[in-house]
């Protein structure tokens, strides 16, 4: 059926069902699907020779806009609360309080910074962030094909749109869910608009955003790509859902926590920085054209 469902970086526990839905959304037709994709570490690089690639959030922490004692507080965060995050250990119950400090915390010193909203573009240019290997095909497919691409992300919207138009794929299919800066008249950060956006709100997040699903509602057959657990709710705000295809990147940790992911996402990609297997995907649903 889709022959780079056999590449060694695949894990299914059903692999009827990944047929099954797979068939069901192709038959439904190009017309009846949306794409809803988290952004850090799904669409973007984990690793690159063998070196970690950054996150929204990192790409300005590793920026000039930052002052080097601000750098130094924003990596403490990060060493402290990242193990927390991907630790099987802990329950969702007991790290939600604990990821709501950590972005708090650093919204907190990135305001503090008063980063400049015209400083964002060369943080970008300058960083490593690195789009998954084939995200050419991924977003001008997509677009080719008028389906709808939301990016759901508990990273930063003003960064997040700047990566991808820097590789001119910010094509008018694409709608974004995010923490978006506030900016004074002045250009400089005084905030972030609206709800903040971790990693175990997201479900928070889709339900707040009704309207765009609202908008989607003659495409109930979803293609749903994460990299966290918290990620499988993205698609909570589809009504009258028929089918959803979950793909999982499995990135790091990956013996500790393989059996969930094989119990969550339909798909898991383990450490796998292509974007391969999606394309193969969306190209299958929509009619190889
Ligand atoms: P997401 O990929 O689910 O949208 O989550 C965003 C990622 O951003 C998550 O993996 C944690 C990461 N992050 C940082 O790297 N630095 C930070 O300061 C914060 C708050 C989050
Ligand atoms: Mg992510």
């Amino acid at each position: 059926m889709i022959p780079e469902l056999s590449n060694p970086s695949v894990c299914m526990k059903d692999p009827q069902r990944v047929r099954e839905i797979l068939q069901a959304i192709s038959e439904a037709g190009s017309s009846t699907l949306q794409v809803i994709s988290d952004f850090d570490m799904t669409l973007t690089r984990f690793s690159y020779n063998g070196k970690r690639c950054p996150t929204c959030h990192n790409i300005l922490d590793n920026s000039k806009a930052i002052s080097s004692g601000c750098k130094q507080k924003l990596d403490e965060l990060l060493k402290t609360y990242y193990p927390i995050e991907i630790d099987t250990s802990r329950s969702v119950e007991e790290k939600l309080p604990l990821m709501v400090e950590w972005w708090t915390k650093a919204h907190d010193l990135l305001v503090e910074q008063k980063i400049r909203k015209d400083d964002l573009a060369e943080a970008v240019r300058e960083s490593e962030a690195m789009l998954r290997e084939g995200y050419e095909l991924f977003f001008d497919h997509l677009h080719k094909h008028g389906v709808p691409l939301l990016i759901f992300s508990a990273g930063i919207g003003d960064v997040l749109e700047e990566v991808i138009r820097q590789v001119q794929v910010f094509h008018s299919n694409v709608k974004i869910f995010s923490n978006y800066m506030d900016f004074d008249e002045s250009g400089v950060l005084r905030g972030f608009k609206g709800e903040l956006i971790h990693i175990y709100n997201k479900r928070e997040g889709a339900l707040l955003n009704t309207g765009h699903f609202q908008e989607l509602r003659t495409r109930p057959n979803v293609l749903l790509l994460g990299d966290s657990l918290g990620d499988l709710n993205m698609a909570d705000g589809v009504q009258d859902m028929q089918n959803i295809l979950k793909i999982g990147f499995l990135n790091d940790k990956v013996e500790e926590r393989k059996q969930t992911y094989l119990d969550s996402y339909d798909i898991v990609l383990i450490k796998d920085e292509t974007l391969e297997v999606p394309n193969a995907i969306v190209l299958y649903l929509t009619g190889n054209k």
